[in-house]
């Protein structure tokens, strides 16, 4: 089984990753920085740049399901991730990604995480917009290490449940299909989360479902594929946002847009939003489709 590159000792539940060090400091830095850059229109050049029509990714992947009920064949889930509402992205500038979206009429949308920069009412300028993601299935999301800020994570969750999007909270959401289940399970951070359970979040997990996993940061994928799933959806690196020499370091390490753990697939999106500075550097901002499909064996 490969491992993810990054990925240090596991400690706690197995899955949680030590915080990055000097977190105080980068905080600090981060938001001098934000504020100097939107003084010179930073939201507008960055949306401009990245959220406009045509200008971010829509990237497409197939996992391959051996044995896959009908009813599943061609499920599609449309995932964003790292919108980071504040500084650089506000009320209107998802409008182009939502209506892509729509365009592609997947079954289900997620969100991996990270919904602010620093602050929870930060996650409601851009709940309008969220909010018209519709899909048969509905709208779920995890938090990301920012989301913890103040430790108001639950106030955004009460505000997002109120337009219909749920956070799935070491929680379980299973949808039967056919005569297939999808089970949809959502990790609290890894990092900034008091509790994180892989064990209750997969507790009501049935042998023969197909199980999609969403976690935020992919540091902790290689063990949660040991405890198998067929899919991990996962964010937080921004694909190292600034993909420079000596630049890239500043971020969370990238471990690809795509690793086989064994028989799970790690997705890692790139994200939307940005942090600290409202540039990305042969990084596009992106939406993920994952999409299943059956096979006989792999
Ligand atoms: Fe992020
Ligand atoms: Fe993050």
């Amino acid at each position: 089984m490969a491992s993810v590159p990054d990925h240090s000792e596991p400690v706690g539940q197995g899955v949680r990753v030590p915080a990055r060090r000097h977190g105080r400091v980068r905080r600090g830095l981060s938001w001098v920085a934000e504020h100097s850059f939107v003084a010179m229109g930073g939201r507008w050049l960055y949306c401009k740049q990245h959220l406009a029509p045509g200008r971010f990714v829509e990237r497409f992947e197939t996992v391959r399901v051996p044995g896959l009920d009908p009813g599943l064949e061609g499920l599609t889930i449309a995932q964003l991730s790292d919108l980071h509402a504040g500084a650089f992205l506000g009320a209107g500038d998802l409008s182009a990604v939502v209506e892509a979206v729509a365009r592609r009429c997947p079954d289900m949308v997620v969100i991996t995480g990270d919904m602010i920069a620093h602050q929870w009412k930060e996650s409601l300028t851009v709940l309008d917009d969220l909010a018209r993601l519709e899909s048969p299935l509905g709208t779920f999301a995890v938090f990301g290490n920012h989301d913890y800020r103040g430790r108001n994570e639950g106030r955004i969750a009460e505000a997002y449940a109120e337009r219909g999007i749920r956070f799935l909270r070491n929680e379980c959401e299973r949808f039967e299909l056919g005569d297939g289940v999808l089970a949809l399970v959502g990790l609290e951070d890894l990092e900034e989360a008091k509790e994180v359970d892989l064990g209750r979040a997969r507790g009501p997990v049935q042998p023969g479902d197909v199980e999609i996993v969403l976690c935020h940061n992919p540091r902790g994928a290689s063990a949660i594929a040991g405890a198998g799933c067929t899919a991990i959806l996962s964010g937080h690196t921004h694909g190292t946002q600034v993909d420079l020499p000596l630049l890239r370091r500043l971020g969370p390490q990238h471990p690809g847009l795509r690793l086989d753990l064994g028989p799970t697939t790690l997705i890692v999106s790139r994200g939307l939003g940005v942090v600290a500075v409202p540039l990305r550097v042969g990084v596009p901002a992106e939406v993920v489709y994952l999409q299943l499909k059956g096979c006989s064996a792999l």
